[in-house]
């Protein structure tokens, strides 16, 4: 029986473990946060590698170029709208970069989340066929990405 009630005393603890972790895990606003950073860090990652092909840093490569590429575009695609819930701006948050403005300029968000989604449509158009051509669609795309940041990211120090 000794067994028997260890086994439950191991029970007793990890449920207890589990519930502490449930209680001390991130709060839905650090969640939203999580999640966006984590999609603009996945779009970091796939420009990075096409901007290294257009400035001839690394070999250009149609296939990757094009599965880059196309992962912008899917990134692009995915619906953000449970990422800016009220109260998580730069002001709410130590985490966050987001400026306030974001919430009082929603449409223009959009509007500048728009401008990236045809960009790397475009890009993508272009990503597979040569690296002049990969690297003439680049611009729009870094200018998307950029604009938006200036309008509605805290500027980096
Ligand atoms: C429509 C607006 C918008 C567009 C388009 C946009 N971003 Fe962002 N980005 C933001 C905002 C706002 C933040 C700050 C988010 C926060 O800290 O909560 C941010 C943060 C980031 C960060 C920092 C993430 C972190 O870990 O803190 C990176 C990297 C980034 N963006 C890369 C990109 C790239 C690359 C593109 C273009 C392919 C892009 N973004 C397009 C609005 C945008």
């Amino acid at each position: 029986m000794r067994i028997a009630l260890s086994f439950t005393t191991l029970a007793v603890v990890a449920l207890a473990g589990s519930l502490a972790i449930a209680q001390d895990g991130p709060t839905p606003e650090q969640q939203a946060v999580n999640a966006r950073q984590s999609h603009m860090q996945l779009y970091a990652f796939n420009l990075g590698a096409l901007g290294g092909m257009a400035q001839g840093a690394i070999p250009y490569d149609a296939e990757i170029a094009t599965s880059a590429a196309q992962n912008l575009v899917n990134l692009a695609g995915i619906n953000q709208n449970r990422y800016w819930p009220e109260g998580t701006s730069s002001e709410d948050m130590e985490e966050s970069h987001a400026l306030p403005a974001l919430w009082e300029n929603m449409a223009d968000y959009e509007a500048k989340h728009d401008a990236l989604d045809q960009a790397a449509a475009a890009l993508l158009q272009a990503a597979g066929t040569d690296q002049a051509t990969l690297a003439a669609a680049m611009g729009a795309v870094g200018q998307s990405c950029g604009a938006c940041h200036e309008s509605y990211r805290e500027p980096q120090g």
